[in-house]
């Protein structure tokens, strides 16, 4: 059977897009580990991450998704304000990079794919917009950035995923992408985006 024996830790996997990420990998022969907050892993605290590794011991990890975020302010530079960026800095880019090097061990030991689960947002291409939301898209931006660096530095593939506008907390009901549906696209492009792409979940190429 495709993908037996693989195991994939996936952040923020409690609600959201996350849940039906780790359903998708399940149905695709993972084994997943949800590394959620009320699991003891929080992305804003640094010093959770040893303690989490520890729970895997010397495990080989085939794939780490970066799933977990948080969007902050919305408004213009009038309401930036320093906590609220650093928060949102802290979570969705120096979380998820201090995280991978925790794991650094047990993804070398594996596949090692590291996915950042990212947005057009972040583009400098793409994601120009006059809105505010100074620090969700400075963030996603970094972490495409932090991304790059890891595949350089660590040989590790690592892809920058765009989950399309999800009916999530976060996206909102609004939003025209049910998680099932991006969760679905963002496994097909695991399985064959090369390392260092920026894709959409529906496989298009999004520039940086
Ligand atoms: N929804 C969209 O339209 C959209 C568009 C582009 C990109 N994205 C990206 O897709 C990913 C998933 O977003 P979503 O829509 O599922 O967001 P969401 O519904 O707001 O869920 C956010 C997830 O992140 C977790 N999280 C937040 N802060 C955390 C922390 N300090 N430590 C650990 N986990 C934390 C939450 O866990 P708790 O339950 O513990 O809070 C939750 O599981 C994010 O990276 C987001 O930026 C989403």
């Amino acid at each position: 059977m495709a993908g037996l024996g693989r195991t994939a830790v996936v952040t923020g996997a409690g609600r959201g897009l996350g849940v039906a990420l780790a359903q998708a990998l399940r149905l695709d022969g993972y084994e997943v580990i949800a590394a959620t907050r009320g699991a003891g892993l929080d992305l804003s605290r640094p010093e959770t991450f040893a303690p989490f590794a520890a729970t895997l011991g010397h495990r080989p990890l085939d794939l780490l998704v970066h799933n977990a975020a948080i969007r902050g302010d919305t408004g213009g530079l009038a309401s930036l304000q320093v906590g609220d960026f650093e928060a949102v800095m802290r979570v969705n880019v120096l979380g998820p990079l201090l995280l991978t090097r925790a794991l650094l061990a047990n993804l070398r030991a594996g596949a090692g794919q590291v996915v950042m689960i990212s947005s057009r947002a972040g583009s400098l291409a793409e994601g120009r917009s006059d809105e505010g939301d100074y620090a969700y898209k400075c963030s996603k931006a970094a972490l495409n950035m932090a991304g790059l660096k890891l595949a350089d530095e660590t040989g590790l593939s690592v892809l920058a995923l765009h989950p399309g506008w999800v009916q999530t907390d976060m996206g909102g009901p609004e939003a025209d992408v049910p998680p099932e549906v991006s969760a679905q696209g963002l496994l097909a492009q695991i399985k064959t985006a090369p390392s260092g792409s920026f894709r959409a979940w529906d496989g298009v190429d999004i520039g940086w």
